[in-house]
């Protein structure tokens, strides 16, 4: 008989990353669903439902389960969950995988229990689960068990969660509800606001990615995007170069750098002293946005590093736990064991 994949998970707002036992990462789709307006029946999940984002007719809502870290559909996120991880380990009569699920902050009791509910629907045999920030720096191999502070941010799409841990456990968690989501909603608003330019949210995340620097290029980029002119209503072509797009995206980087310093304040000062020392480690995909950690250093003059696949940081700290249990699953804390 094939051994059952044991997984851990990572439930986002922009993706759902999975990562199984001795395999690395064996799913990273979009967080998306695409269902029947009046049956609710799903009709597509993850890359398929992604594609039909403002493309699909009135009768099929596409939509995201969670919006800024949050479960906003917990019927819908459990649907999309029981899918992943349905694709992923296959259907299981007796004996499916142990599953290990990062869940975002603010998830109360009753929100966990039916998070446990889907994957047992799906499956799992034993649900365990896991605070993000604890999944991301273990993920991104940080020495949490230590008595010694470790500072973690998890960009994602919706929600930066900021964490300081010691001796396993958080000490400071804050989260604050901006993203890289935030940054695309930015590019949008600045080339309404200065070229009465429309574009959508996917374009403006490709600007974002292809374009994008928080710091100033030393060498100007463009790139010619296709909108809509506000003035005529029609199609247009712009240029739009590197310059303008590090200009737009100033303000959620001020608030971004403003929450970070906040939570050092909030620090004791011992450990505020070890997060000098070892530096700030950035996780989640929205860490990849070119240009970020050097604004992190400047601004807080505290070193920071990138951590290796930011975006699989939280979905590896899981898998890690599974496959280290003896060493790791002290770290799942009180009361995460099911
Ligand atoms: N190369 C890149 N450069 C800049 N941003 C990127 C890059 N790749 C991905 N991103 C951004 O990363 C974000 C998604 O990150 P991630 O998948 O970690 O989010 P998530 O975990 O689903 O969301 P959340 O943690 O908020 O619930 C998106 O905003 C996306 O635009
Ligand atoms: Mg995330």
């Amino acid at each position: 008989m094939a051994t059952v994949l044991d997984i851990g998970v990572d439930l986002g707002t922009s993706s759902v990353v999975i990562h199984g036992k001795g395999k690395g990462s064996v799913l990273n789709e979009p967080a998306v669903i695409a269902i029947d307006r009046d049956t609710r029946n799903v009709l597509a999940v993850g890359e398929e439902a992604h594609r039909m984002l403002g493309r699909a007719p009135g009768n099929i809502q596409v939509m995201r389960p969670l919006a800024e870290g949050m479960i906003a559909d917990f019927d819908l996120a459990s649907a999309m969950l029981r899918y992943f991880v349905t694709k992923v380990v296959g259907k299981h009569l007796l004996g499916g995988p142990r599953v290990l699920l990062s869940v975002p902050g603010g998830v109360n009791e009753a929100e966990r229990h039916q998070l446990i509910s889907a994957l047992f629907e799906a499956g799992a045999r034993r649900t365990y689960l896991m605070e993000r920030p604890i999944a991301a720096a273990l993920g991104a191999g940080l020495p949490i068990g230590d008595a010694s502070g470790q500072m973690v941010v998890d960009i994602g799409g919706g929600v930066t969660e900021i964490a300081v841990l010691s001796m396993g456990r958080m000490v400071v968690r804050e989260n604050v509800k901006l993203g890289g989501d935030a940054f695309d909603d930015a590019i949008i608003r600045y080339l309404r606001r200065k070229h009465n330019f429309l574009v959508g949210p996917i374009t403006a995340e490709d600007i974002k990615i292809t374009l994008g620097s928080v710091i100033a290029r030393s060498e100007q980029f463009y790139m010619e995007v296709t909108g809509r002119s506000l003035l005529t209503g029609l199609p247009k072509v712009m240029h739009v170069t590197s310059d303008e797009v590090t200009e737009a995206m100033a303000q959620p980087l001020q608030s971004l750098l403003e929450a970070i310093h906040g939570v050092l304040e909030h620090t004791p000062a011992e450990l505020v002293g070890d997060i000098s020392d070892a530096g700030i480690v950035l996780t989640g995909g929205g860490a990849l946005l070119s240009g970020l950690c050097e604004a992190v250093q400047l601004s807080l003059k505290i070193d920071c590093r990138l951590a290796e696949d930011p975006q699989d940081c939280a979905a590896r700290g899981c898998c890690m736990t599974l496959e280290g249990w003896q060493e790791f699953s002290r770290f799942l804390g009180d009361k995460k064991k099911r």
